[in-house]
């Protein structure tokens, strides 16, 4: 009886003491090294994204990541997963909901099936110059904006840019609205995206980022839109080598963060993580334009890739030939964030 009392009771604490470390574990995400004295109490943030380590969000999540580390002295550790290793940009969301990551940086187009308002960022040519994104990146309008995923369950952090979108197409140069008409064009999922290639006579196609390799390898679609960097970092223009540079849209991506994880975070490491993040901001829009520029020149001395820029008038004529999307956007959400960005401009 009294050996049996004994038994009964070792396996009652090793129960306990069992589930009590894995739910401590699993809440703060503590990582626990025996071998490195003072690790037993890092904090390890995954960071999930789908481009190349060498592409602007690449280099900002590694900036950060750097960042972070030297301002928390170590207590913070961000690993940085890119090529969407871990997750795909389809499921990144539901991974930092569910938190198996805790943090990822969807483009902002990703994230308009959550926050409607957000198709105003991309109506086509709301941002003329890099200026422009800054301002409204980094004022008040971006805060509105973040604050906007408030009640989601999801932490909006920031703003990190990547650049501004060209068309690019398998047959021909596209330079003319006329020269879209009856093409497949793989986009991003997002309401206003879609319309726009509907207007222009084209078939939009959803495509996740990680499969348009595979399926421009399989040629299942015609053309896309995308940034100097993505293209380049991806090899797209080997099979789409017709690129017309049109900066008719902007891609931009927004930083979150699972808000329970967030929440569970001491504040001073909330706060240091913010100054790492700003830093990151404002170091990121410059390196963006330096990079799509700077890819741009390399891919205009390929004497395989055919590069057009539009001209003023063309610019025009595309700008005037979306000008309904502005109209139903306004009916849809209002005029106050389209006016907000507007003066922001100017
Ligand atoms: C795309 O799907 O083309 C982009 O959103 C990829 C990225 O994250 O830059």
């Amino acid at each position: 009886m009294k050996r049996w009392f004994i038994i009964t009771g070792f396996i009652g604490i090793s129960v306990f003491l069992y589930f009590a470390t894995y739910k401590n574990a699993s809440q703060t995400n503590i990582v626990f090294d025996d071998e490195q004295i003072g690790l037993d109490d890092q904090i390890v943030i995954y960071f999930s994204h789908v481009v190349a380590e060498n592409t602007p969000k690449g280099l900002a999540a590694q900036k950060f990541a750097e960042l972070v580390e030297e301002k928390t002295n170590g207590r913070v550790k961000v690993e940085v997963f890119p090529n969407g290793l871990l997750y795909s940009d389809e499921e990144e969301m539901d991974a930092l909901r569910r938190g198996d990551v805790q943090m990822i940086a969807p483009s902002i187009s990703k994230v308009t099936k959550l926050v409607g308002e957000w198709n105003v960022l991309d109506l086509p040519f709301i941002f003329e110059n890099y200026d422009d994104v800054e301002k409204v990146f980094t004022g008040n309008t971006g805060k509105e904006l973040l604050s906007m995923l408030e009640g989601t369950g999801i932490k909006g952090l920031a703003f990190w840019s990547n650049g501004f979108k060209q068309m690019m197409s398998n047959r021909q140069l596209l330079i003319e609205p006329k020269d879209f008409k009856g093409m497949r064009f793989r986009i991003m999922p997002s309401n206003v995206i879609e319309k726009q290639f509907r207007l222009l006579g084209a078939k939009p196609i959803v495509v996740s980022f990680n499969h348009v390799y595979q399926s421009l390898e399989k040629r299942e679609f015609d053309g896309q839109e995308n940034t100097i960097s993505n293209i380049y970092s991806k090899g797209f223009y080997q099979f789409q080598p017709y690129i017309t540079v049109s900066n008719h849209g902007y891609l931009g991506y927004v930083v979150l963060m699972n808000e329970k994880f967030w929440r569970s975070l001491p504040e001073d490491i909330q706060k240091q993580i913010a100054a790492a993040l700003k830093e990151t901001m404002l170091w990121n829009l410059k390196q963006s334009k330096q990079q799509n520029e700077q890819q741009l020149m390399e891919m205009k001395n390929n004497r395989n890739i055919q590069i057009y820029e539009l001209t003023d008038k063309e610019r025009k004529e595309w700008k005037e030939k979306f000008a309904p999307l502005y109209k139903e956007y306004e009916k849809k959400f209002g005029s106050k964030l389209l006016q907000r960005i507007q003066d922001d401009r100017s």
